[in-house]
């Protein structure tokens, strides 16, 4: 059976929670070597997982034995660590939001055009069942034309999840660069994207309300406008304490479909004719005690490289769900409606 040897560089949060225990379940991976700045980290991790430990990604890189590479790194090592990894020959598989500027963006999508390697973003959202299931029923036309649409993504913040709390990477401008719009509009931006096509314009206001300790946005308001012309709300934030909502609700002509929007029932459809359909299906992921659900991601950056085929979420859709953060950002600062292909200003 070919095994594909995986390399995973930053050994955080999203790290041990989400790509190692699922590159281990994985019985087409072998998982060659890990990396973070933090020895202990990576000594830790090597050891649970019978890999070589590195402190310099740059070394790691290098291996002629790795096939391929997972970026779990602070936002502003993404776009390097990931164009360093293709030229080497690797595939990669980067965490969201894929980088912090189009131009970083545009770079790895040359990389990876270039070495003839792959590349996908970790945009999980659109493997959860509910938004699965959600993709068929708006493709059947079952909700009929779309009038509009609210997404949400919002949680206490990033010093409940990451693994240096409140001293995290998340809070600082020069490494993070954007804040809850990078770390959870980004997904909703994605999931919105898969569901309904592209976004063609954006207007945001985008603040920092609930965190003193960070000058990165913590709560955003964005009103986005769609290719088909219906326009929508999509908001992220890390001022919603005590719990988090990741739901997404459509308005159609037929009716209103609620995903993850009840702790049981992940998709609702409530039609116009009164009847109502309840979905149960596997669970979202969450931050949560026990909320860390398969991701399927990984299993899909393995399963396109056994196929030789193009993931679901490559370079170019990665850089489209960036846009539209990038162009909020934007339209906030302007007090302008973007528009994101170039983002000019209306
Ligand atoms: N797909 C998702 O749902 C999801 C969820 C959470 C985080 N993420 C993304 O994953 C990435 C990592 O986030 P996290 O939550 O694991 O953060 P984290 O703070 O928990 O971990 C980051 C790790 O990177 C290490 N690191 C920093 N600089 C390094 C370097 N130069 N070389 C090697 N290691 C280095 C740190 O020591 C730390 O262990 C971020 O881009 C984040 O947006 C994605």
């Amino acid at each position: 059976m070919e095994k594909f040897k995986v390399a995973v560089i930053g050994c955080g949060s999203i790290a041990q929670k989400r790509h190692l225990p699922e590159y281990q379940a994985n019985p087409h991976v072998e998982i060659a070597a890990v990396c973070d700045v933090v020895e202990s980290r990576a000594e830790e991790m090597a050891k649970k997982y019978g890999a070589k430990a590195f402190t310099d990604y740059g070394e790691v890189v290098k291996l002629d034995e790795v096939d391929a590479v997972s970026v779990c790194l602070p936002n502003y090592l993404h776009a390097p660590v990931t164009i360093e990894s293709l030229n080497a020959g690797k595939h990669v598989l980067c965490e969201k939001p894929m980088a912090v500027s189009t131009e970083e963006a545009e770079a790895m999508n040359r990389a990876a055009a270039l070495s003839q390697k792959t590349l996908m973003i970790a945009h999980n959202q659109r493997f959860v069942s509910s938004h699965q299931k959600a993709k068929e029923i708006l493709e059947r036309g079952d909700l009929g034309k779309i009038y509009t649409f609210r997404t949400t993504f919002g949680h206490g913040g990033p010093e409940n999840w990451s693994i240096d709390g409140e001293n995290s990477w998340f809070f600082d401008k020069e490494k993070a660069f954007v804040g809850a719009m990078g770390d959870l509009g980004v997904h909703k931006a994605d999931l919105i994207r898969y569901l309904l096509g592209e976004v063609t314009e954006v207007g945001a206001f985008v603040q920092t309300s609930a965190k003193d300790q960070t000058e990165v946005d913590d709560n955003a308001v964005c009103i986005l406008k769609m290719e088909s012309g219906l326009v929508g709300t999509l908001t992220a934030s890390w001022s919603y304490v005590g719990g988090s909502d990741n739901s997404t609700v459509i308005y159609g002509e037929k009716g209103i479909m609620q995903l993850e929007n009840d702790p049981d029932y992940s998709l609702q459809v409530h039609y116009k004719n009164g009847e109502s359909v309840h979905h149960r299906l596997d669970k979202i992921q969450t931050n949560e005690e026990g909320g860390q659900t398969t991701t399927h991601v990984i299993n899909h950056f393995i399963e396109s490289l056994q196929n030789r085929c193009a993931p679901l979420i490559t370079g170019e859709e990665g850089m489209k769900s960036l846009k539209v953060i990038l162009a909020a950002l934007e339209a906030n600062e302007t007090k302008q409606i973007q528009r994101i292909s170039s983002l000019e200003k209306v």
